[in-house]
């Protein structure tokens, strides 16, 4: 899905942010392609696993940014970004299922990397333009 591929206009510092996007939108794609199988649950919870430490490694880089270019909004994005943690922590703390740990974390990439990225991380871009 096309959606769910990396387009230059999604670019916002030229730099690590845009990097990390990029990798973030490949984890992504990796955990909306899983399928179940008992074959898959090692796999899963190596991609999970990266993904959460990218994730929380990418806020605080991403925090910094705004930080520095005195984002207006950062409070706020702040919160979304707490947010998307706790899901995730809530997630792994409660799940013990894989098929409900696979659909909920589906469902999660979808909302915080493409959603989050393409409605409130492309605000900082129209911020630095405007
Ligand atoms: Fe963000």
């Amino acid at each position: 899905m096309s959606l769910f591929l990396w387009k230059a206009e999604y670019a916002i510092d030229q730099g690590t942010i845009d990097n990390e996007h990029q990798r973030l939108f490949g984890m992504a794609r990796h955990i909306l392609d899983l399928e179940l199988g008992p074959d898959k649950l090692e796999e899963f919870k190596t991609i999970v696993r990266e993904f959460y430490d990218y994730t929380a490694t990418h806020f605080e880089h991403e925090e910094r940014y705004m930080t520095d270019i005195h984002y207006p909004d950062l409070n706020d994005h702040k919160a979304k970004h707490k947010a998307i943690i706790s899901e995730m922590n809530h997630y792994l703390s409660t799940d013990r299922k894989f098929s409900l740990l696979l659909s909920n974390f589906k469902s999660l990439a979808v909302k915080w990397v493409f959603d989050h990225i393409l409605d409130e991380d492309l605000k900082i871009k129209k911020f630095l333009t405007i």
